[in-house]
């Protein structure tokens, strides 16, 4: 497979055509970002860090016949990937409530809900991302309702998956964010699930081990982020 044109370059990632134009390649940056692009650093390793995870997991989901755009691992920083015509539409699931559950909705950070909130956010920096309904995607063509009970079902498979893989390596799966794509009439989970994308905490010591450490200034994000990698990927503790 050989790497050509870049076709689009976001926040943390770029995505490459390849000599066949059924794939691209997506590589992973080093730039961390919150608040829709307005805080911005760089964090060397983040790139590698972020696509071994997404990596090992979209493979650990296609192990469990959930359709991801995943074909495989290219280098420390790229994976090969379906190229999909992009839902602009950010899907998530929550079990325990953190960030604008307890902002806009009052609820105690941290409560355990009683059964997952799946919501839709229209995916639009400039706007915020403003939370939409299902009959608005409808109403606006990106999705048919069937399609969107796919992508519902497809979500709450990847939460029962993901939810009991952490929870043996001693995580919490709080809640994630997905994107999928469309390739004919078929669709699949795309884009990258990764601590930019999840929220995750030791069950234990409730430590936060993803992007809320960068976006609430907490400190050890590097190594907070290569302690979730080695902890999900089972991966022996750092030499000293
Ligand atoms: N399989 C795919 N085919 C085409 N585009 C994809 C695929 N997976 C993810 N993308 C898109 O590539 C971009 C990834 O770069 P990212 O830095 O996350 O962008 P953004 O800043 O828009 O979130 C996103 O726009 C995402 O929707
Ligand atoms: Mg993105």
């Amino acid at each position: 497979m050989e790497k050509r044109e870049l076709l689009h370059e976001g926040k943390a990632k770029r995505i490459y055509a390849t000599d066949n134009s059924y794939y691209v390649v997506q590589e992973f940056k080093d730039t961390i970002s919150a608040f829709d692009g307005a805080k911005k650093s760089v964090m060397a390793g983040k790139g590698e860090i972020n696509n071994e995870i997404s990596c090992y997991l979209f493979e650990y989901l296609n192990n469990y016949q959930i359709p991801t755009h995943f074909v495989q691992r290219l280098s420390a920083t790229e994976m090969l990937v379906k190229k999909l015509e992009m839902i602009p539409i950010e899907v998530v699931m929550r079990n325990i409530a953190a960030g604008s559950l307890v902002k806009r909705y009052g609820i105690e950070e941290a409560k355990v809900l009683d059964y997952p909130i799946f919501e839709l956010y229209l995916k639009d920096d400039e706007r915020h991302d403003p939370m939409i309904s299902e009959s608005f995607t409808f109403a606006l063509g990106h999705c048919t309702p069937e399609q969107m009970r796919f992508i519902n079902r497809i979500t709450s498979k990847v939460n029962a998956v993901l939810k009991s893989l952490f929870d043996r390596r001693g995580l919490a799966l709080v809640d994630f964010k997905l994107e999928f794509g469309k390739m004919d009439r078929e669709i699949f989970l795309a884009d990258e699930i990764s601590p930019d994308t999840c929220r995750i905490w030791d069950k234990k010591t409730s430590k936060k081990l993803d992007k809320d450490r960068f976006r609430k200034d907490m400190g050890d994000v590097e190594a907070s982020y290569r302690e979730l990698m080695r902890r999900i990927m089972n991966m022996p503790p750092e030499k000293e």
